[in-house]
This record gives C-alpha cells, sequence and structure tokens, in this order.
C-alpha cells in the first residue's frame, strides 16, 4: 500500500495530461481470437509426399494445449482485474458477460477462460443456442448485396493480389514441401505456386475468400504454425526444416497477406464488421457489463481494426497478424472530471505459447498500445470517451 501510495504520487508530479493516478478503471471490453487449434482443413496430403503429423483432434477444434494457454490468458486477467479493482472474487451474474460464437473452438477457448479466470464462480458462457449456424454477430460476410458494392470490394481484393510480391515466401514453402513430388503435381500440374493465380471467390452469403496459391500457402503455414504453438517436436513442425527466424517470416507473410486480401477492405470491413461493431458499442452505451469477453475469430479482429480505423501497429514476437489467443482489449477509465479509453493489443508471444509459459503481473503477455486515427491521444495512450462513442456510426 505504502508502495502503491509512493507510485501514485510521483505520476502525479511527472504526468502530464491525463492524471494517471488518480484513474479508476470502469469497463473492458475484449475482442479475442479463439486459442491454438487443429489446422483449418484436414485435406492437406495432396500437397506434399511427405507424412503430416497427427493431431488428436478433427479440424479446426481447440486443442488441450489451446485450452491450457487460454486458462493461462484467463489467470493473468483476472489478475490484472483484481489489482485495478475491478473485479475481485467471483462477479455477480450481471457483472460480466462471456459471449462466444457458435463454434466449438470459440465456445471452448470462452469456457477455457472462465474456469481459470473466474474459478469455481458460477459465470456461464452465452453463445446462440443453435450450434449449426454461424452466430450473425461474428460472421465475417459482406451484407450489402449490391452489385456495384460487391463489385467494389472485388475490385480491391483483386488490386491487393496484384500489388503482393509472394515470390519467395512461395519458393520457400514449395521447396520444403518438395511439391513437385505431391499429388498436386502429378495429377492436378499445379507444381509451381508463382505461376498459378491467386483468385477472389466472392459470393453472397460466403465469407470474402481466395483461390489457388495464396489460400493453398495460407492452409499450410497455418498447419506449421498451429504445430509449432501446439509444442509438437520440431522434426514434426514443417518436418524440421524451418530453421531460422528469416524462414518463418518469408512463411508467415503468406498468412499476413491471405488477412490483408480478404478482411482489410476499405469499404468492406465497415460492413462486414458492422453487427460487431454495433454490438460492442451497445455495451460501450449501457455502461454494463464492467467486463465483457467476446470470442470471435482473427478475421473478426482484422475487420474491426480496419473498420474502426486504427493506426499501423506492430506485433513483435510473432508469426500472425491476428495472433492465436489474442486480445483487443477497450478498457474505460474514469477521474472525478472525465471517461477516457485506453486500448490495448493483449497477445502471447511465440514462445509463451510454445512453452506454455505462466503469465502474471510480473511475467505479462505482450501489450502493445494502440490508436485510432480520430481519437487523439495524449503521451500515455488516452483519449476522451466521447470521441470514441462519436466513431459510432452503426
Ligand atoms: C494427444 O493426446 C495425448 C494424450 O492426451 C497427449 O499426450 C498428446 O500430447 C496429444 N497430442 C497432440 C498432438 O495434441
Ligand atoms: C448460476 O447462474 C444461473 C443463471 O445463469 C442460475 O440459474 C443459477 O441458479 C446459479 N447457480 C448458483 C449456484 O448460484
Ligand atoms: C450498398 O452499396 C451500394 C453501393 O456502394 C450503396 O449505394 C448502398 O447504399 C448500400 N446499401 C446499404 C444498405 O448500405
Ligand atoms: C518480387 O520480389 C523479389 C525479391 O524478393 C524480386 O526479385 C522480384 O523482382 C519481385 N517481383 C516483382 C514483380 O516485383
Ligand atoms: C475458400 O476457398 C477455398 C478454395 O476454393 C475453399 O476450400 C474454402 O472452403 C473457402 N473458405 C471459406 C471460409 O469459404
Ligand atoms: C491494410 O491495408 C492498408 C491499405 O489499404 C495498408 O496500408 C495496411 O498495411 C494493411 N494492414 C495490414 C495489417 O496488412
Amino acid at each position: 500500500m505504502a508502495v502503491k501510495l509512493i507510485v501514485f504520487l510521483c505520476v502525479i508530479v511527472i504526468s502530464k495530461g491525463v492524471d494517471i493516478g488518480s484513474l479508476k478503471l470502469d469497463q473492458v471490453l475484449i475482442l479475442s481470437r479463439h486459442n491454438v487449434r487443429t489446422p483449418l482443413t484436414d485435406s492437406l496430403e495432396k500437397y506434399t509426399p511427405k507424412p503430416w503429423p497427427k493431431w488428436n483432434e478433427s479440424a479446426g477444434i481447440l486443442t488441450q494445449k489451446g485450452a491450457l494457454l487460454e486458462g493461462i490468458m484467463g489467470k493473468y486477467i483476472s489478475e490484472w482485474l483484481d489489482n485495478e479493482d475491478l473485479i475481485e472474487g467471483c462477479p455477480e451474474q450481471k457483472e460480466v458477460l462471456i459471449y462466444a460464437n457458435t463454434k466449438s473452438r470459440t465456445i471452448a477457448t470462452a469456457q477455457a477462460f472462465v474456469d481459470s479466470a473466474f474459478q469455481n464462480c458460477n459465470v456461464t458462457v452465452r453463445h446462440l443456442e443453435d450450434l449449426t449456424v454461424f452466430d450473425p454477430v461474428f460472421l465475417p460476410i459482406v451484407h450489402n448485396n449490391s452489385e456495384i458494392f460487391s463489385n467494389q470490394i472485388g475490385e480491391e481484393m483483386r488490386a491487393k493480389i496484384k500489388d503482393l510480391n509472394l515470390t519467395e515466401s512461395y519458393s520457400e514453402l514449395a521447396k520444403i514441401l518438395k511439391i513437385e513430388e505431391a499429388d498436386i503435381c502429378k495429377s492436378l500440374y499445379l507444381c509451381d505456386l508463382n505461376i498459378a493465380q491467386t483468385e477472389v471467390v466472392l459470393e453472397v452469403g460466403e465469407e470474402p475468400n481466395v483461390s489457388g496459391p495464396l489460400f493453398i500457402g495460407n492452409a499450410i503455414v497455418d498447419a506449421f504454425i498451429m504445430s509449432y504453438y501446439e509444442g509438437m517436436p520440431l522434426e514434426d513442425v514443417a518436418w524440421g526444416q524451418i530453421q531460422t527466424p528469416e524462414q518463418w517470416e518469408l512463411l508467415a507473410k503468406i498468412s499476413k497477406e491471405n488477412q490483408n486480401v480478404r478482411f482489410n477492405l476499405t469499404l468492406g470491413s465497415k460492413d462486414i464488421a458492422g453487427p460487431l461493431i454495433k454490438y460492442m458499442y451497445n455495451i460501450f452505451e449501457d455502461k454494463s457489463p464492467k467486463f465483457t469477453m467476446l470470442v470471435g475469430h482473427d478475421s473478426n479482429l482484422n475487420s474491426v481494426i480496419r473498420a474502426l480505423e486504427f493506426k499501423p501497429f506492430k506485433l513483435s514476437e510473432q508469426f500472425e497478424p491476428y495472433p492465436i489467443g489474442g486480445k483487443l482489449m477497450f478498457q474505460k477509465w474514469v477521474d472525478s472530471t472525465n471517461e477516457y479509453l485506453k486500448i490495448e493489443y493483449l497477445y502471447p508471444s511465440t514462445s509463451q505459447l510454445r512453452n506454455a509459459e505462466i503469465l502474471s503481473l510480473s511475467h505479462p503477455p505482450k501489450k502493445v498500445l494502440l490508436e485510432l486515427k480520430d481519437c487523439k491521444t495524449d503521451s500515455n495512450g488516452f483519449c476522451l470517451f466521447s470521441d470514441f462513442m462519436k466513431l459510432n456510426v452503426y
């Protein structure tokens, strides 16, 4: 307590603008990606003559390790909530909302979080009852079905594909796969990822999608990344052939660009993320619950970030542009006169994931301060909450 008071007094003296010493955490909303899952496609055999490692679960399911990692993150966040005096012990029913998309991996992630962050408390994970449909709040599709709009999106995606230069990435991948000995080459004559064309796939009611090398490359690199995070022996991660950070970077570029082409869209992202952003703003308007976690997908984080117009940022020590288990954390802080917003990207580093490092206030996950283009922040990363609320055009 004495230490806290001294720190508090020092902070008052040195800080300009917002007096951060007198700020109190008032509300938190997290938009989270699910944790480590099995690869999304279970038909990767045709891309290589080499045997793929075996996974215990079918495609796209949260793994046991994924649940463990989410629990570690949950524990850290509950420590932080307690430290900031927002939630101590078991919260009341109305104080928290944990809401997941209907996919098994998102529900299981939310459950793992709750079991650890609110252990032995009566906190229920909410989700649509019908698990056979993708929850419309999280569904990353284009809603405006006008031909003009669809054409605009198609054009932007094609322009992004045209600007891509993944030559080195595809070459590296082809070498690791020995693609010239794979079925895809022998029977489908796709032997060179640098010659085949990536095409835009836009269908009403479906996610903006691509086919060709960008789709294939992303599916394969995703399988490598997940096996690395899962903690498989290195000889089972891309058959032991990724040996340098430069190789990882080349391969990860394919995942980054897949996300960039499909969801980082000027007009499209505002439409795609509309229902989710509307849902988020309702919670801020209601000033309740105190703590919310929404569990969705990288496509949700990507389209929300683009739609709300964040300034560019870099997430270090990560392969993925929207890291597995990563959390976009909107925090409302108040003092006696004002309300402020601070946004951080909270995510585990590659080594924290692979080694399942225990996280705590003294060994935290990575935290990157983010800024919105239209909510001017001070040197501590706070902007006026009222300015943030004005960005609600949904
Ligand atoms: C599969 O399950 C077994 C037993 O639970 C576990 O020891 C092993 O690590 C799991 N393998 C993978 C790849 O998850
Ligand atoms: C737990 O919460 C549910 C509502 O979500 C309520 O129906 C139930 O009575 C609660 N159980 C306990 C033990 O408090
Ligand atoms: C759909 O997009 C078209 C073309 O950009 C636009 O004119 C129209 O207003 C949009 N409709 C809705 C409901 O937003
Ligand atoms: C793509 O990048 C490589 C280097 O990585 C370069 O040699 C090549 O000229 C580039 N291709 C185009 C079309 O810009
Ligand atoms: C995207 O397209 C690929 C290749 O055509 C297909 O296999 C995949 O299922 C599609 N994904 C989605 C989410 O629509
Ligand atoms: C998103 O697209 C913009 C250009 O429209 C680009 O400047 C930015 O780097 C892209 N972001 C990512 C993460 O790819």
